[in-house]
């Protein structure tokens, strides 16, 4: 089915300086985890293989983080401390990586366009890592591919916000056509409370399908100058069929402060209740 996840990865994370100077924002631990791994352990979780991360300049440390450490792995063999890598060690092995480089940052939709050459003509995830979810059940990603083997269309994954925070998503209108399931039929990037459809958010993380390229090859600048994947989709939606998905589970905004910290009492307080 759906095999490949890309990752956008390239942007400044500039909200997080001066931590992220020299830094990548996505490998900023939530305990003692990067975010992207945490992405890549749920798209992992959704029986996909490759992981296609569309990167930038400064952001070597993600392709050293998804390799082997041999000096590292020699020098704690044997001793207690080996255990800590064993299961980045799986997950390795468990999937294949690929990337390629954002020369400038164009936007969300141009990060997705720039990762064609990894994706082929295939439907694909994509995971936004600072938007970190976390199930009981089944992972977003695998309840938005159970959506996807029935309807066959891009999905967005949706939630509800407080209506003053619409303009830091992208927001769908649409109609329910079964519980948490929404036919788009309109979608604004970024909207003040005032212009937004509904209180609807998209989140980061999307299944799309392969013609959503030439759409973004078309798609002009949009909200802040960028090319923006939500106005892609609403192109989409116009031609054919766009889903939003209301899903289920907890999830962090860690492109801000506020979330992030929410984020580590979350994953620590879990860490000791398991421990
Ligand atoms: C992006 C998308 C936006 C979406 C959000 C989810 O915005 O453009 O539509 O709601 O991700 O996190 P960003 O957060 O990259 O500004």
């Amino acid at each position: 089915m759906i095999k490949k996840c890309l990752f956008p990865a390239a942007g400044y994370g500039t909200r997080f300086l001066p931590a992220t100077k020299a830094m990548p924002k996505e490998m900023l631990p939530v305990v003692n985890k990067p975010l992207i791994q945490y992405g890549v352990e749920e798209a992992v979780s959704a029986g996909m293989e490759t992981m296609a991360i569309v990167t930038g300049r400064g952001k070597r440390a993600i392709e050293d983080h998804f390799d082997i450490s041999y000096e590292l792995e020699h020098q704690i063999k044997g001793t207690s401390k080996e255990g800590y890598l064993t299961k980045i060690r799986e997950l390795i092995e468990s999937c294949t990586f690929s990337y390629t480089r954002q020369k400038q940052m164009k936007g969300l939709g141009h990060a997705i366009l720039t990762g064609r050459t990894l994706i082929g003509e295939e439907a694909f995830g994509v995971v936004l890592a600072d938007d970190l979810c976390d199930n009981r059940g089944e992972s977003v990603l695998r309840q938005m591919m159970r959506v996807y083997e029935r309807y066959r269309c891009s999905i967005v994954a949706i939630e509800e916000v407080p209506k003053d925070q619409t303009n830091r998503y992208g927001v769908i209108a649409g109609k329910e056509i079964e519980k948490g399931l929404f036919e788009i039929d309109d979608m604004v990037e970024k909207p003040e409370p005032e212009e937004a459809p509904s209180n609807l958010a998209i989140i980061g993380r999307y299944i799309l399908t392969p013609d959503i390229f030439d759409i973004l090859e078309k798609t002009k600048p949009g909200k802040g100058g960028e090319i923006q994947i939500t106005d892609a989709l609403l192109q989409q939606a116009k031609g054919g069929k766009v889903l939003a998905y209301r899903f289920e589970g907890k999830r962090f905004d860690c492109g801000s402060i506020e979330g992030f910290v929410e984020a580590t009492n979350y994953f620590y307080g879990k860490a000791i209740d398991g421990a």
